[in-house]
């Protein structure tokens, strides 16, 4: 099997960002326009990692450039003709079918749930009604969408049907971009950026419609939302909520806002070619070929969008003597569960949902799944009896090729904001919180732990006044606690601007192949002294807004315009945050040990210390993990003894990314509560560091 593991997609990830930006830098804005279809595709790859490992911001797709793009696309698009186009468009959708009873239902019903099929025209369809019937008077028509990219390009796609500029009108909202205007009644948004709007608007006075589109992902801010929305209603009986959803899940979120009726759009716009089905066909086929040589075979398909009469079929006993084949995606390996399985077949694959940012259309790439999955599916047989399990991949993949899944940083992590804006909001119960699904009691433990230790939360789980500061930024809470933080230390000006350039992710720096020892070198200046990546990328923003934000300088320094572009719209955003929460600009760009400082008081729950065999131990969760061979200090001899790092990826193994050198008894100065003076002695102690974990919260 031809595999292509996590690595392959962020090395293709790299090669499309760096050639992306000598393509730029060869042809200005053209070459994003005209991309080929290769592109497109190792795009899509690209966006795959993202999405998948941490809540990073895409500067390819969410940066002003784009947005150039999108603007240009929407005003070509208004020429009369072609508006007229899409109008024609827009009545060929199955959901227009059903546009009179739609609406009418909304009238009729405070909360719906609305079902169809993929492309059926719910995202882009039912806001637009519902400004035609005039909801829009009365206050926007808010949509949430799990993803950005979907955000961005749903608002550009129904901008262009209303013959609109996008921004106008029709807009959208994602962290740091506010694509929106005075005018705007149709507002496309991230479910997180609603979540954060509650905050300055509780009862969402603005909305007179939320929908709350694809929440069957079930995404972290979708289901506080729902919960959120559940108790707004009763004090808003003037607000409609839409729920749209996967057939699947339907049911379970009518129950959870009390029987709310589900509006069914039926129809496929066009004829779906799921494997499942086929793999169904062939099965059939070769039954019916082998005629009575064979006991009889029921097969039984099971994947998200199969009308609910055909998912219950799996469940019904099998009679005496016949065998049942159930076809499943991965819906089965954790959501359903079907007792008597005796045998499982693994492809060792799973169909990823993933964005085309080219296109702005959603698609589904084939990926190889991990190590838990494989696991979970194998665990699926033997579950009533003895089972077998049949993987269709070798055991070196198995075992050196798929990931851990090692996500509980990442959920533990957004778990923490989370709990932050909830706080924020006045909900201090959250263990009684009525979650559609509750998390585990352990991270939400683990969520307020950190928050504990962040100080954003006193003993008694109330926020601080440092949370209620750390609350304004739409941030990581490691990374709001540094920018709050810095006012001690008073270096906010360098903190502001390395949060913006951590903020952008890993891509600002490119290594063009032909010229890579210049790009090398080039990045290597910014490191002298070995200072460390923070300080480095601080040094990268400083010397660019010496040059005055010139392009130029970043093509000498194989820095990616769009990345520092983005940077800067970040940090002037930050700076807008800081007034706002009465921090003073100061600067102490000299002072590097109050920068770390500032650094470390974010980050001390990220510190790692250095092994014998050269690798380092982190102290939250004891991991090994090597320093990133992107990182200024990875090749630095004698290696530093203690680190701080932003993030720890996992991929076969664990890699810190941004890592700075910190001095152990500085954990001890800013987090007495978290380490104490023996977990930071000297390794000759022979001691492993022992976190001091305070569980009062
Ligand atoms: O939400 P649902 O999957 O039901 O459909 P939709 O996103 O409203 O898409 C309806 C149709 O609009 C699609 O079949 C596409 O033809 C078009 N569309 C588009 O061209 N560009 C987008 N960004 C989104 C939708
Ligand atoms: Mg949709």
């Amino acid at each position: 099997l031809k595999r292509c593991s996590r690595e392959n997609l962020a090395e293709n990830s790299k090669l499309f960002k760096e050639q992306e930006a000598w393509e730029e830098h060869q042809m200005g804005k053209a070459a994003l326009k005209y991309g080929s279809e290769n592109k497109n595709q190792i795009s899509n790859n690209y966006q795959f990692v993202f999405e998948d490992q941490i809540d990073f911001i895409d500067p390819s797709v969410i940066d002003g450039d784009k947005f150039d793009l999108l603007e240009m696309e929407s005003e070509k698009k208004t020429s009369k003709s072609a508006s007229e186009i899409l109008q024609d468009e827009r009545k060929t959708l199955p959901i227009y079918a059903y546009r009179d009873e739609l609406l009418q239902a909304v009238e009729n019903h405070q909360v719906l749930v609305i079902i169809g099929e993929t492309g059926s025209g719910k995202t882009t369809q039912v806001p637009q009604y519902l400004h035609e019937a005039g909801y829009t008077k009365r206050g926007k028509v808010g949509c949430t969408q799990p993803r950005r990219v979907a955000a961005m390009s749903v608002a550009a796609r129904v901008s262009q049907e209303m013959g609109v500029k996008i921004g106008r009108e029709v807009g959208y909202s994602i962290r740091f971009e506010d694509c929106t205007s005075e005018k705007t009644v149709v507002e496309y948004m991230t479910d997180g950026i609603l979540l954060r709007n509650i905050i300055s608007e509780p009862n969402l006075t603005s909305y007179s419609v939320i929908m709350v589109d694809e929440a069957h992902e079930r995404t972290m801010s979708t289901d506080i939302l729902l919960g959120l929305l559940k108790d707004l209603i009763k004090y808003r009986s003037d607000l409609k909520v839409l729920i749209s959803s996967a057939t699947l899940d339907a049911e379970k979120l009518s129950n959870y806002f009390d029987f709310a009726p589900i509006f069914k759009i039926p129809g496929r716009r066009y004829p779906v070619e799921e494997e499942i089905e086929t793999t169904k066909e062939i099965l059939n086929h070769r039954i019916r070929g082998l005629g009575g040589k064979i006991p009889e075979l029921i097969t039984c398909p099971i994947y998200a969008n199969l009308p609910t009469e055909l998912q219950t079929k799996i469940f019904e006993p099998t009679p005496e003597g016949v065998r049942k084949v159930v076809l499943a995606t991965n819906i089965a390996e954790t959501s359903l569960t079907i007792d008597g399985i005796k045998y499982v077949v693994d492809p060792g694959f799973v169909k990823v949902k993933s964005y085309n940012p080219s296109t702005g259309m959603e698609s589904l790439l084939i990926s190889p799944i991990s190590r838990a999955s494989a696991n979970q599916r194998a665990g699926r047989s033997g579950r009533t009896g003895p089972g077998k399990c049949f993987r269709l991949y070798t055991l070196d993949s198995y075992q050196k090729e798929m990931d851990d899944n090692t996500v509980p940083e990442i959920q533990r992590t957004n778990l923490a904001n989370v709990v932050l804006i909830l706080k924020s909001l006045g909900i201090d119960d959250l263990v009684n919180f009525d979650f559609i699904d509750p998390p585990s009691t352990e991270s939400l433990i683990k969520a307020l732990e950190l928050l504990f230790a962040l100080g954003a939360l006193n003993k008694f789980g109330e926020l601080t006044k440092v949370g209620r500061r750390m609350a304004e930024f739409p941030l990581d809470p490691m990374l709001s606690k540094m920018i709050v933080a810095s006012d001690k230390y008073r270096c906010s000006d360098e903190i502001i601007t390395i949060a913006a350039m951590l903020s952008v992710g890993n891509s600002i720096f490119y290594r063009p192949k032909e010229t890579q020892v210049h790009a090398d070198n080039a990045r290597m200046n910014f490191h002298l002294g070995n200072v460390g990546d923070h300080i480095a990328l601080l040094r990268v923003y400083n010397s660019w807004r010496e040059c005055d934000y010139s392009k130029q300088w970043c093509y000498d320094n194989y820095v990616q315009v769009r990345s520092m572009k983005r940077a800067r719209n970040i940090r002037d955003q930050l700076e807008r945050l800081l007034k706002k929460v009465e921090i003073e600009i100061a600067s102490n760009v000299n002072d590097l040990n109050a920068i770390k400082k500032a650094i470390t008081s974010g980050f001390f729950p990220h510190s790692a210390r250095l092994q014998k065999d050269g690798s380092y131990l982190t102290v939250k969760h004891p991991q090994t993990a090597r320093i990133h061979p992107s990182s200024g200090l990875a090749q630095v001899l004698p290696r530093p003894r203690w680190v701080v790092y932003n993030e720890l990826v996992l991929t076969t193994k664990g890699y810190t990314r941004q890592v700075t050198e910190l001095k152990p008894e500085w954990l001890v100065e800013i987090a007495p509560h978290y380490y104490q003076l023996k977990d930071v002695e000297d390794p000759a102690s022979k001691k492993i560091p022992q976190v001091s974990r305070n569980s009062k919260c």
